[in-house]
């Protein structure tokens, strides 16, 4: 049975055993395209061989995995990662989000309905509540939890035992994790931004659920335009499939590709419109920097995390950033490569 909860939370329901974002229609489909094993699971081999390795050793044990702490940019697949464990360790994966367990009560009920080496996993961990973070804590260490019962002078502390399960829990930032939390996992990885080839791999098996025909440059092309993020691979490929079917002969040729990401305004950099935006206030309304992300935020209107989380780690890593204990720093890189755009933003 699923209940809505209140307005305010219009994007998450309530189900008799966990709370879950309601779907989009895009993550819905983003999941028919997500890998179901290990071995479908293309690139990251170092982090998939670690957990290879820990999940034999759990099976063999007859033991929960390890709690799993995953962390790197939006999109690399860390939930897929997540989901793909529970799949290969044959047991069910229970979902949720920081930001959506507010209180105590709500990470308690969802522990205490686990079944035995369920995995359990929480996206963002590092917006959970101070409070709802205690809960796990013990959850975590020995498969308690405590909670009060009762109220004011006759209330108490009881614990009560939960079944043994993994916790895997996701974070693009494991800066903002409390100590006492980051020590409690036995498994840490950080995703890397996937290579090309690796996301042409995966676009060409997307575009075979899709049931869409593409040639290698038409993947190419679109791999090599997707910031090293999967999640930005096959949202270009579904755009480019539109311009296919509707602009060409229905194959995702290199022109085609190049057609339809152009319209996207998306360069040959995998750039695009809010990544310039970041490039040229910096370079024209700060000298090229340093300037702090506070001032960055406050001149495009644009979150101050979502500006860290999501664009930042693209520009550094290819080079057109650089962060300095004063600020951000356009280099000579994001220099050139705007004289070269001229003001087309
Ligand atoms: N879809 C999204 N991420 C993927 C990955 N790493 N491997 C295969 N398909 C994917």
């Amino acid at each position: 049975m699923k209940i809505q909860t209140n307005p305010q939370e219009e994007n998450f329901e309530i189900s008799s055993r966990t709370l879950t974002p309601v779907e989009r229609e895009e993550d819905y489909q983003q999941k028919s395209l997500r890998p179901r094993s290990l071995s479908e699971y293309i690139g990251q081999e170092k982090l998939k061989d670690h957990i290879s390795l820990a999940l034999s050793a759990a099976k063999s044990r007859k033991e929960p995995l390890d709690h799993i702490l995953l962390h790197g940019p939006p999109g690399l697949g860390k939930t897929t990662l997540a989901a793909v464990i529970a799949s290969e360790m044959g047991v069910s994966f229970r979902s949720t989000s920081g930001p959506v367990l507010e209180r105590a009560g709500d990470l308690a009920a969802i522990l205490s309905g686990l079944e035995e080496n369920d995995v359990l996993f929480i996206d963002e961990i590092h917006r959970l509540p101070r409070v709802v973070e205690e809960i796990l804590y013990p959850a975590m260490e020995d498969f308690q939890i405590d909670i009060i019962i009762g109220q004011g002078p006759a209330a108490r502390s009881v614990k009560i035992d939960i079944k043994p399960f993994t916790l895997v829990a996701a974070t693009t930032r494991t800066g903002s994790l409390t100590a006492p939390l980051r020590d409690r996992f036995g498994i840490v990885e950080r995703f890397d931004f996937y290579e090309v080839s690796e996301l042409s791999t995966i676009t060409i098996r997307s575009a075979g659920i899709l049931d869409v025909k593409i040639d290698s440059a038409g993947a190419n092309q679109i791999a090599s335009r997707s910031r090293g993020t999967p999640r930005i691979a096959n949202r270009l490929l579904k755009r480019a499939r539109d311009y296919a079917e509707q602009r060409a002969d229905s194959i995702i040729t290199d022109d085609v590709a190049n057609s339809a990401l152009n319209l996207l305004d998306i360069d040959s950099n995998g750039l695009d419109k809010m990544d310039r935006m970041i490039l040229s206030a910096i370079v024209e309304m700060f000298d090229g920097g340093p300037v702090g992300i506070e001032t960055i935020s406050a001149a495009l209107g644009e979150e101050k995390t979502t500006i860290e989380d999501v664009y930042e780690p693209y520009l550094l890593q290819n080079g057109f950033l650089k962060r300095t204990p004063r600020g951000r720093e356009a280099t000579s890189k994001a220099i050139d490569y705007l004289n070269k755009r001229q003001g087309t933003l």
